[in-house]
């Protein structure tokens, strides 16, 4: 049974059968991440865009655990610049079979500059096989129709942002949930900084009221069983 843990923000770590898969690894400088970048376990790290609090500690963590970094094309050449040793780059539409299954990119509608501001490509979504089971990290991203293609092959969780301001607020995530149509939809980019403080019980009554979908709410440090 593969775990999804929240470090807080956009941060995520997936496991599955002893493989250890860190989504935007963004720790320091994370207020609401219980854990350091220094002490996380990584054997690959998936990255949806090179904003700072997606990017984060990336270079640190690779380097220390020789994790593979799986990202667009721009992403990984820049990091592969960092001294990254191993990495595979994909672009958006394509994807690719890893040990722990199989990562796909998919749109997003955001920006994506690294913190010096290099150009990071087109920011992606991420979607994710493992164990038989589907998970899409939406990444950031506003509300798109294309949703109910990425659905359409079933998906058992959803990670939608619902911060606002720089992406889908709750009202817009809510619409995402009903073209997804995943089994669990998990709220996150929200409440990190004044700018994206947000209820998410609201939207977890929105989408249980509106969808099949089922909204489980995560703080920092817990972990989700996906069955
Ligand atoms: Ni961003
Ligand atoms: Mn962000």
């Amino acid at each position: 049974m593969a775990t999804l843990t929240y470090y807080g923000h956009a941060t995520w770590a997936l496991e599955t059968r002893g493989i250890a898969i860190l989504m935007d690894p963004f720790f320091t400088g994370n207020p609401l991440a219980p854990t350091a970048a220094g002490s996380v376990r990584a054997d690959f790290i998936v990255l949806t865009h090179a904003h700072g609090d997606h990017y984060g500690d990336t270079i640190e963590i690779a380097r220390r655990t020789g994790a593979t970094v799986i990202s667009n094309f721009e992403i990984v050449a820049y990091c592969q610049k960092q001294g990254v040793a191993a990495a595979h780059p994909l672009h958006i539409g394509g994807g690719a079979a890893f040990p722990f299954g199989r990562a796909k990119l998919t749109i997003a509608h955001h920006g994506s500059s690294f913190p010096d501001g290099t150009y990071g490509g087109q920011p992606a979504g991420i979607l994710l096989e493992v164990e038989g089971r589907r998970l899409y990290n939406a990444g950031d991203t506003g509300l798109f129709s294309d949703m109910s293609l990425i659905g359409e092959a079933g998906l058992d969780v959803a990670l939608l942002p619902i911060g606002d301001n720089f992406t889908m607020g709750p009202d817009d995530a809510a619409k995402a949930a009903g073209l997804l149509r995943a089994r669990t939809v998990i709220p996150q980019h929200y409440k990190t900084w004044p700018m994206l403080v947000q209820d998410p019980e609201p939207f977890k009554r929105m989408v249980e009221s509106s969808t099949d979908s089922r909204v489980v709410i995560l703080n920092p440090g817990e972990t989700f069983e996906i069955r």
